[in-house]
Formats: C-alpha cells, structure tokens, sequence
C-alpha cells in the first residue's frame, strides 16, 4: 500500500518501503549469482548516489545537461504552447529538478498556477526539490511520488485532472535496452488521453571519444557513483566489498549507441552478504556489469515514437547537435 500524506500545496505518495527493501537484496541475489554478474541501475540512486549523479551532471566531461539544458532554456514557451491551457505537468525521473525548473517557469508565465507530479526513486532527491521548488514558486502545487516508473505512472494517471505534459529527460530512458524502451513508452502512451503531450528527452549516437569521457571522468566521480553500487549492498545488507579492489570501467559499443558501464575486479575479493546469506568469490578481471546507457540515432527515435504509437510534434537539437528533445502526442 502507498504511505499518502497531504497538505495545501505538498502531498507525496511513497510505494511500501520494506517492498522495496526486499527488492534490492532479491536483486542482488540474483545478479551477483548469475553467470555474468550483474546489478540492476535503479538502485544506483540512493541518497548518496542521487547527490553524486548531481555532480556528475556539473561534470564539464558530462555534456547531456547542458544540452539539454540549452534546449529547454531557447524553447520551453515553444513547448508549453503546444500543450492544451491550463495543463498539468508530470515528470518521470525528476531528479533535482533543475532543468525542468525551465519548463515550470514557462507554465507558470502562461497560466499563472501549475500541478506539478514528479516521480522519482529517490525520496530525498524528491523532498528535496518539492521543497526549494515551492519556495521558489508561489502559483505551484506539488505531487511527489516515490516510486519506480511504473507504479508513478499509475499514479500520475490518476492524480491529474488537466491535460498533462509527460516529462521524462535526462536520457533516463538510455536505462532501457531498446525493445525494453519501446514497450514503457508505448505504456506511458496507453496512460495518455489525446490531450496529453510527452516531452522525451535522449541523448543521441556519438563519437566514443565523446562518451568515454563523459562516462568515465578525470576527477572520477562517475567511478564513485557506479561504486556507491557496493558501498550499498555492504551499508544496506551487512555486504564487505572491498571498495578499493575493484575498478570502474565505461566501454563504448555498437557504434557510438551504447555505453556499458560496471566494475571490474582487480585483486581477489571475498565477499560475504549476511543479509543474503551468502559468499561470492571474485578474481581479477571479473566483471560486475551495473548500467547501459542506450544512445539513439534521430531515425531510431523516430522509429521509437512510431513504434510506441506516438505521433511527432515537434523536435529540438541543441547546437552541437549532441542531444535531442522530441514532443509527442498519441495517435
Ligand atoms: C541518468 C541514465 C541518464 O546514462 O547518462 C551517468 C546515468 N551513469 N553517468 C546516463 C549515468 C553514469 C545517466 N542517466
């Protein structure tokens, strides 16, 4: 059952907790038992993870924020103006809200109040912006829901009267394998009415020298996030990794559309997880594969759209062409 609490202007909704709990350590159960090790991304984002993939996105080498950010700073009247007035606004993966400060400051110069219903995993990472979000803006009303996409997504259907626009940015969809990123956009679709807008946000097929870089930073605090992996499983599950025998590593492959992302081992790493009841022996060049980070070309996100049964509105490259915004609408 949701923990739901309201007041005038914040509520939030937060999926079960101990659920979530049980999820993590059956999931790392499974990973680290398979053949090829692996551990599922969305737990990257814990208090600690959220903050440090805040400062991955200040990274000079991590270039998708500013892009995007770029984007969203020459064109979110252009958006909001193809949305129907008043609208709502949802986002998946809201993050800090940062960027999508942009898009609230156009609503609101439109039409004065807004609804907004982030969802996000992190429930500090949401309290947090809720709070500086309704300091900042008096006409704004804030629906925080703690979940992953799916569940959010029930919810956000059923907590929005207006017509709605869909944020998902970020390139939080690269997460996704390709079919995987077809099927949740054609879900997001199901959940839209012909009223409703999505504003997808993906970072598109480059160079590797480009990715490498943005993937795996001098000051390494890419390496820190993809590590706090570990730091987690020992905090949250009685785990001893020992942080310090394992190497971060980012690999471009197909092409420029995909960056893998994991751990690699480099001296003997007896690990025992109490909460699992379990030892795992790991040598050198043993591999912990922890995230994908997909890339699209403008043609597979047109396929993509396509397949998902939405209809392009509109598309927007920033100027170095890195990083597309595309808004769709349901067919
Ligand atoms: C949050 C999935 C968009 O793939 O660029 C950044 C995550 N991982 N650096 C990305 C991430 C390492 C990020 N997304």
């Amino acid at each position: 059952m949701p923990n739901a609490q309201r007041s005038p202007r914040y509520a939030w909704i937060e999926e079960n907790h101990e659920e979530r709990q049980e999820s993590f350590a059956a999931s790392v159960d499974a990973g680290l038992g398979s053949e090829a090790p692996s551990l599922p991304c969305r737990f990257l984002y814990d208090a600690k993870g959220s903050a440090l993939f805040e400062e991955i996105c200040d990274l000079p080498e991590y270039y998708l924020t500013r892009a995007e950010h770029e984007i969203l700073a020459n064109h979110a009247d252009a958006i909001v103006a193809r949305c129907p007035s008043p609208a709502a606004l949802a986002e998946l993966g809201s993050g800090s809200s940062s960027k999508t400060r942009l898009l609230i400051e156009a609503f609101l110069r439109r039409q004065g109040r807004l609804r907004y219903v982030p969802v996000d995993i992190s429930r500090t990472a949401l309290d947090d912006a809720a709070k500086a979000l309704l300091a900042d803006y008096g006409g704004l009303e804030v629906l925080a829901i703690a979940s992953e996409y799916s569940e959010g997504l029930r919810h956000v259907g059923r907590e929005t009267r207006l017509p709605k626009l869909i944020a998902w940015l970020g390139s939080n969809i690269g997460n996704f394998e390709r079919s995987e990123a077809k099927g949740f956009v054609r879900s997001i679709r199901d959940a839209m009415s012909a009223d409703d807008r999505l504003l997808l946000g993906i970072d598109l097929r480059k160079e590797a020298k480009v990715l490498e870089d943005a993937y795996d930073d001098p000051k390494g605090v890419t390496s820190l996030f993809n590590k706090n992996l570990l730091a987690r499983i020992n905090h949250e599950l009685g785990g001893d990794f020992d942080l310090g025998a394992w190497r971060h590593r980012a690999r471009v492959v197909e092409d420029g559309g995909r960056v893998e992302l994991g751990l690699v081992c480099e001296r003997p790493d007896e690990v025992r997880i109490d909460a699992l009841e379990q030892e795992y022996s790991f040598s050198p060049g043993d591999f912990i594969h922890t995230e994908d980070s997909i890339k699209y070309s403008p043609e597979e996100i047109a396929e993509l759209a396509d397949a998902a049964g939405l209809g392009v509105e509109e598309r927007w490259l920033d100027s170095d062409e890195r990083f597309s915004l595309t808004l769709l609408s349901a067919r």
